[in-house]
């Protein structure tokens, strides 16, 4: 309580020794002597305790305070005044975390260019689709054996009339009648569907999601000469110039005749030795397998109402993870390992 001038006039000592020797930032200090609650209006608070012809040079003693303070701490004032806090322009900024795509979403985007610059359209289609899409309109009957082939996930919902039952669509060949319905049954035809798809499936090389990529191109006169000239076209622009693929007999339902497709290895350039004799471990053939190919079967044609008469066409199917874990320098020997969601792998991309 102040009761005289020689109490203020000690007040006021003592909060001058206390500010001079509080080494807080500014900041911190504005608020404790200058702020709404803080020490100096304590003392103007008290006014009211001294005697009332003490006041007028209690009031005179005040001010003189307070222009000390506001002295002692001007950048503070000045910021008061705009009503912003000072702005240094000399201290580091922070350091933001830029992150970047997955590494399969940035294969997407590259394939998706790859494909585009030589006239196909990239195009999507359901990842929860009907039976009928996936499977039979493929040329793979209901119960038939082709069909196990195929670890489905099955929708427990109720089956579609037009569709039949809902799978998680086991590939992106599902895209093939539907873009033959898009487009009228009118080719030519150069789709590319990107999408996910799903199966029973989880070991070093199969993940129960993953990505395909899948082509198909139909018109007149479309033959095989078209497809193995289009995987070359892919394995060179993606892989590099010596890139080279080689097709292999196989069986798909819904092609014929139908191929494996495989890349030359880029380590050992497809000659299954490294430099100094070795066999290459990345590859131990000189090969890798990527996917399925071949020219669409007429029965597909047919579902997609083209007359097989008149058009031909080619399609391929490989997986995106497998496609793009083959680049030089990957060296991802578990696929898994890119879904797993560790940062140590994904940063390095
Ligand atoms: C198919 O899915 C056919 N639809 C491909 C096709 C399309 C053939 C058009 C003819 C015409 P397949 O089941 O072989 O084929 O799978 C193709 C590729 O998908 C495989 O070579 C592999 O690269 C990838 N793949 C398959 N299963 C998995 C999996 N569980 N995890 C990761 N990649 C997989």
């Amino acid at each position: 309580m102040i009761l005289t001038l020689r109490d203020l006039t000690s007040a006021i000592q003592a909060l001058k020794d206390e500010f001079a020797s509080d080494s807080r930032p500014s900041e911190q200090k504005y608020s404790t002597y200058l702020g709404k609650k803080g020490k100096f209006n304590e003392l103007v608070g008290a006014l009211k305790t001294l005697l009332p012809e003490n006041r007028k040079d209690a009031g005179k003693m005040l001010n003189e305070l307070k222009a000390w303070l506001n002295e002692k701490l001007p950048e503070m004032m000045a910021s008061k005044t705009e009503g912003k806090l000072p702005v240094d322009p000399t201290i580091p900024g922070i350091d933001l975390h830029v992150g970047h795509v997955h590494p399969v979403t940035h294969a997407m985007h590259e394939i998706t260019q790859i494909f585009e610059r030589i006239g196909f359209t990239r195009v999507r289609y359901p990842e929860v689709d009907g039976d009928y899409y996936v499977f039979e309109a493929l040329n793979m009957p209901k119960n038939h054996p082709a069909r196990d082939e195929w670890e489905t996930f099955f929708v427990d919902v109720p089956i579609d009339k037009k569709v039949g039952k809902i799978v998680l669509s086991t590939h992106t060949s599902n895209g093939q009648v539907r873009e033959m319905e898009r487009l009228g049954s009118t080719p030519p035809i150069r789709m590319i569907n990107i999408a996910r798809v799903y199966r029973r499936q989880s070991d070093v090389t199969h993940t129960p999601m993953f990505h395909q990529f899948e082509g198909l191109v139909i018109d007149k006169g479309i033959n095989i000469q078209h497809l193995k000239g289009t995987i070359d076209h892919f394995a060179r622009e993606f892989y590099g110039a010596g890139a080279r693929s080689r097709i292999r007999p196989f069986h798909f339902m819904f092609t014929e005749p139908s191929f494996e497709v495989d890349f030359s290895c880029t380590i050992c350039d497809g000659t299954g030795k490294l430099a100094n004799g070795e066999k290459c471990k990345f590859c131990k053939s000189g090969w890798h397998e990527v996917g399925g190919a071949g020219m669409v079967h007429p029965n597909v044609l047919r579902a997609g109402g083209i007359d097989p008469d008149m058009y031909t066409g080619f399609a391929f199917g490989w997986g995106i993870e497998r496609t793009y874990t083959l680049r030089p320098g990957l060296h991802i020997d578990d696929i898994r390992m890119l879904y797993n969601g560790d940062l140590r792998l994904l940063e390095q991309f």
